[in-house]
């Protein structure tokens, strides 16, 4: 299903800040090989977040060849860092390329393995979180990065609407308080990890449908 009417979705579109040769290549890439990136219009909104909070630390759950690292890269200062997560050494080997070419590699961290094991070897606090990892993970993810949040920090999620591999009916359904039968796994995980953000009392949450659905999440 689209989230957007077409006309809207191309004004989100030619709004999305200038991006580099490198960036339109990444996405060329993506095209190609049919990979899910978040896509330009999230990935400018994670860029835009990342300056709004001041960031220095940022961790990925599921970074692949490092698109969505790249935009907020642009956002860190010399001295900040970004842990990217991959459990895809190719996909990383690109990530690393790529980022190396924008002259980032300075500030990024390269994981190779399961992001929920990664996160543990990782002190916070983290200034803004991506999740963007297996989708019946997120919520073990949330759990494993809550503490780390700095204050005033942001969680974003991908995926909080579509993906092409989680329900969408049958999580609004959920999220309205129904409790439908034969949920699988992957719809299952995400609308856990909505109900999980919505109802913490440390943070507070927006769903936002841009790209996929991103819910974004604020930590007071
Ligand atoms: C939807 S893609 C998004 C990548 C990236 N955020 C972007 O915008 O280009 C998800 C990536 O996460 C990786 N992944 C999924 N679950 C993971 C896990 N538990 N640990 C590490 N990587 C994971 C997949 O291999 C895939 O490359």
């Amino acid at each position: 299903m689209k989230l957007l009417p077409e006309e809207t979705r191309r004004f989100v579109s030619a709004m999305v800040p200038d991006r580099d040769d490198t960036l339109r290549e990444m996405e060329t890439h993506g095209e190609e090989i049919g990979f899910p990136t978040v896509g330009p219009e999230v990935g400018g909104f994670l860029r835009v977040v990342a300056r709004m909070v001041g960031a220095e630390r940022i961790f990925e759950f599921g970074s692949g060849f490092g698109y969505s690292a790249y935009w907020f890269a642009g956002a860190l200062p010399d001295d900040g860092e970004i842990v990217l997560t991959e459990h895809d050494p190719d996909e990383l080997d690109d990530a690393r390329e790529y980022l190396e070419r924008g002259g980032y590699a300075d500030r990024a961290v390269f994981e190779d393995g399961d992001a929920l094991e990664t996160v543990e070897r990782h002190d916070g606090p983290f200034d803004v979180v991506l999740i963007d990892c297996h989708k019946d993970g997120y919520p073990d993810a949330f759990d494993a990065v809550r503490e780390k949040v700095a204050e005033g920090g942001v969680v974003v999620a991908d995926n909080a609407m579509e993906s092409g591999i989680q329900d969408f009916e049958t999580i609004l359904e959920i999220l309205e308080d129904g409790d439908p039968d034969d949920v699988d796994d992957q719809t299952r995980g995400i609308a856990d990890y909505l109900l999980a953000v919505r109802d913490d009392p440390d943070f507070e949450t927006v769903a936002i449908p841009l790209g996929e659905g991103i819910a974004v999440s604020y930590r007071t």
